[in-house]
């Protein structure tokens, strides 16, 4: 049985309750971050609590806790449910009030949080990579908001696994911006050779705090890398393809709209990348 927080308390997952008016509940109305945690302890939690900053400050939801408030919420949390890796969901809504469109005047925000065990990609899905769709991007015009309204995503998502494939490549304006669920990389082999590719920040995309860890690793090891647009024409030649998240980490795509992604394998910049960013995760795991 996990151990929750809600609104300052720490409880068993089943007891914790929120009223039914809470604009979470009713409009979907909060903002949410989800954090990698590697040996007990959670990776870039500044960069992450910027983020949610950011994405209240956005919204209009007022702070409820400093930022040393946040990490120590945080690392209860972490503690109650025990070693390992973890996955820690922080959720901020807008809380309970009458249901009006207009925003109430002095909202109680409700604070979530949840850890669950963190399960990386395996062997075999690492060395076969996955299946993407390229999809319309149908969702608003402020991505870079981490929003709980999740709909568009969630639809999206499921169109790409009733078509058997693990994630959605979201085109818009003949753009590809980013995974459902994930940033985007792209390698090509020619024009520019060799380069790794992200589209840069803005409110098409939401700004990865593991995309940066890419550019950041990439930058450290001599890779070379830019933020540019990628035209949805150009995937198809790309040699390779990557997603990324916090709790994805960076996979292969390797099969795009039915095709081969380069040569059908996970490409040798991949390969680099990953061992990279799994040195980088061990360091954390030691201490
Ligand atoms: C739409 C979208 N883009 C990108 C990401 C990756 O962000 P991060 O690396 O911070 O997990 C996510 C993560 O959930 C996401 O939902």
């Amino acid at each position: 049985m996990s151990i929750v927080h809600l609104n300052g308390q720490n409880l068993p997952a089943e007891k914790a309750c929120v009223p039914v008016l809470d604009r979470g509940f009713i409009f979907g109305d909060g903002v949410y971050e989800m954090i990698p945690v590697f040996g007990g302890r959670p990776f870039r939690l500044t960069e992450h609590l910027q983020r949610l900053e950011n994405s209240l400050d956005e919204v209009r939801i007022p702070n409820p806790h400093t930022r040393e408030k946040w990490a120590a919420l945080i690392q209860t949390l972490i503690d109650e449910n025990g070693d390992g890796d973890q996955s820690l969901y922080l959720q901020v809504t807008r809380g309970p009030a009458a249901r009006d469109h207009a925003l109430p005047e002095n909202p109680a925000p409700t604070v979530f949080a949840m850890s669950n065990p963190l399960h990386p990609a395996t062997t075999e899905t690492l060395a076969q990579g996955i299946k993407a769709i390229t999809l319309d991007d149908i969702r608003w015009a402020r991505c870079h908001i981490k929003a709980i309204s999740l709909l568009p995503n969630i639809l999206l998502r499921q169109t790409a696994l009733d078509a058997g494939a693990a994630e959605a490549i979201l085109i818009r304006d003949g753009y590809a911006t980013e995974g459902a669920a994930s940033n985007l990389f792209v390698v090509f082999d020619e024009k520019p050779a060799g380069v790794l590719i992200t589209p840069p920040k803005g409110p098409r995309l939401l700004p990865g705090i593991t995309r940066d860890v890419i550019l950041e690793l990439a930058e450290a090891h001599g890779i070379d890398h830019r933020e540019a647009d990628i035209r949805h024409e150009d995937l198809a030649r790309a040699s390779e393809i990557w997603v990324t998240s916090s709790t994805k980490e960076i996979l292969p795509v390797t099969t795009l709209d039915g095709e081969p992604v380069g040569d059908g394998k996970p490409g040798p910049v991949f390969r680099r990348m990953y061992a990279l960013y799994q040195a980088n995760k061990a360091r954390l795991q030691a201490g």
